[in-house]
């Protein structure tokens, strides 16, 4: 019968990966996952399967055969799968049903930038806009009500646009988590006008307080 693991391999670096995410990996038959998931473990090429662009194309194409083969697979997720993560990818568009499922748990990017500033994460509103614009709303109403937040962005520079252009003042302060657990790690405390200036990669995780 197949069975499918949902692991969670941390934020990018080897050290955030737990012993139980390399036991299941290693017992895998199938392992599936993006590059940047893929390249911490060594996967031998005929268990491996790297995700495109089309994810949930490629994760169908995955379980079906995993299916009819009755194979076991390790679907690996950058942070913790059951935020902002492939959970909701499997289950949203029915790939696999959540009976069929064993997640296991990673450290999540927002654990990694609340260790790295030394707060206590229960103390702020966790809004993820990453592929869900839709929450810029929420976020503006959570700054505007002077909120604590930790969030992922979806468009960094966008998203501070949307902000100022709705009535946040350009020097609210903000903090920038990027690149975290990479040599490239780099945290900037900044205005909120200064971000627009800067050249950041996709991995940043912000907080305003
Ligand atoms: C699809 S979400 C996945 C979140 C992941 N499940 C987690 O728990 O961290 C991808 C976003 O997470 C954030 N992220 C993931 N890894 C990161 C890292 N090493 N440094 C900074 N941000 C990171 C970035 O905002 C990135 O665009």
């Amino acid at each position: 019968m197949m069975k499918v693991y949902l692991v969670g391999v941390g934020p990018g670096h080897r050290e955030y990966i737990t012993l139980k995410a390399v036991d299941t990996i290693k017992g895998a038959d199938i392992v599936v996952g993006s590059r940047r998931a893929l390249e911490l473990f060594q996967v031998e090429g005929d268990r491996r399967y790297t995700l495109s662009k089309d994810v949930v194309g490629d994760l169908r194409k995955v379980i079906d055969y995993c299916r009819r083969e009755g194979k076991s697979v390790a679907i690996l997720s950058t942070g913790d799968p059951c935020f902002s993560g492939l959970l909701k990818t499997l289950l949203r568009y029915n790939i696999v049903g959540k009976e069929e499922i064993e997640v296991i748990p990673g450290i999540s990017s927002i654990q990694v930038a609340a260790s790295k500033l030394k707060i206590s994460w229960e103390d702020y509103h966790i809004v993820t806009l990453h592929g869900r614009e839709e929450n810029r709303k929420l976020l503006l109403d959570l700054v505007k009500n002077n909120k604590k937040v930790i969030f992922l962005p979806s468009n960094l520079k966008e998203d501070i646009l949307y902000l100022m252009e709705n009535g946040i003042e350009g020097d609210r302060e903000i903090v920038i988590c990027e690149n975290l657990s990479y040599p490239k790690e780099r945290i900037v405390r900044c205005k909120l006008r200064d971000v627009l200036h800067l050249d950041l990669s996709y991995l940043v995780v912000c907080v305003i307080d």
